[in-house]
């Protein structure tokens, strides 16, 4: 069953609560990715050139553990999203409640709401349903920008649909029209880049490609955690030839393999970087890596935090045929998981 869609919705003379993914890192008050701030323009536009619509965003940002905590203020964010969407933003510190009905009641035309981290309360992660209740009840409708977390059963990704009707905002759609090309019959050779931590999670991921792509190229600590457990794959999946220094990054004779299958590849899809990229001169494997790929004429598609800030950082964002917003989101729909945040947009009124 499809997803409802924003331009399926009626968001005239509407209170439109948005929920976004504005969980991005921030390092001494300076954000470091500004690509997921960007994803929800869009939409915002869209909805703001609605009669009469009033439109509320919403977020979580980092782990907080349902405490209030300034650390994780999305106060932070206000000034780069008011110069990211060009619009004027009026914080509100409560995402539910007294004070959102009355910003609601004195936003002016032009205006939009960014409401307090949601993952202050700890209804959110539990997917507490009177919580989730208090999220919709100042509004009259839902669109879910926020692709990124719909991994995640949480009162402002699905509980809040239970009360208010959920449309999938246009960043979303994008998202899923790029895996889903990724994954339907790909052009041949598909290769698939998989790096960074925690082979369990990845584990999944290795066996879907296994079944579609020509090559699975594995780096990162996970190559290491395969190797430690004594794991198989079949001939398809590449393990690093070498690696360099202590393990933590693929060694010469692993960079110029890859590169070889990849200046081949029609389609390449990339998640996790290759070595500990963050310290040189471990960054040296993902950073050849990207070149090769940036080089290459298939249609490339890249996922997770540490390739989404490694681009950005490079100003290399635009040579990428598609960058997602999703880390976790990401494998998730790629390994063909339900994802609930989806789901919660296909019910009906
Ligand atoms: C992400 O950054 O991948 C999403 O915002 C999800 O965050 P979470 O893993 O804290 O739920």
């Amino acid at each position: 069953m499809e997803i409802k869609k924003i331009r399926d919705g009626n968001f005239e003379n509407k209170k439109i609560l948005v929920r976004a993914d504005f969980n991005v890192g921030i390092v001494d008050g300076k954000i470091q990715e500004k690509f997921k701030l960007e994803a929800c323009k869009k939409t915002i536009e869209f909805l703001s050139a609605q009669e009469g619509a009033k439109i509320a965003l919403i977020s979580h940002l980092g782990r907080p553990d349902g405490k209030v905590n300034a650390e994780f203020s999305l106060r932070q964010i206000k000034d780069e999203l008011e110069t990211i969407l060009a619009k004027k933003i009026v914080f509100v510190d409560d995402c539910v409640g007294k004070n959102v009905a009355k910003a609601l009641e004195e936003i002016k035309a032009g205006e939009i709401l960014l409401l307090e981290n949601v993952r202050f309360h700890e209804g959110e992660e539990k997917n507490d349903e009177s919580f989730a209740k208090q999220l919709a009840e100042n509004f009259n409708v839902f669109v879910n920008e926020a692709f990124s977390v719909c991994h995640r059963d949480q009162s402002s990704v699905t509980g809040v649909t239970n009360f208010i009707p959920g449309f999938g905002g246009f960043w979303l759609q994008k998202e899923m029209e790029n895996l889903d090309k990724v994954m339907n019959q790909p052009s041949q050779p598909a290769v698939a880049i998989i790096g960074g931590a925690k082979i369990e999670t990845k584990l999944p991921l290795i066996k879907v490609f296994e079944n579609k792509y020509a090559n699975i190229l594995v780096g990162g600590k996970i190559a290491n955690e395969a190797n430690d457990q004594g794991m198989t794959f079949s001939a398809k999946v590449i393990l690093p030839l070498d690696f360099a220094d202590d393990r933590l990054d693929i060694g010469e004779k692993t960079i110029e393999k890859f590169k070889q299958i990849i200046s081949e590849a029609k389609v390449i899809v990339w998640n996790g970087p290759m070595g500990k990229f963050e310290q040189t001169p471990y960054d040296r494997g993902t950073r050849e890596i990207l070149e090769a790929v940036i080089s290459s004429n298939a249609f490339t598609l890249i996922g997770g935090g540490e390739s989404v800030q490694v681009l950005e950082e490079g100003g290399l964002m635009d040579k990428i045929s598609f960058v997602s917003t999703g880390g976790g989101a990401m494998l998730e729909y790629l390994s063909g998981n339900i994802m609930p945040g989806i789901e919660a947009l296909k019910k009906n009124e």
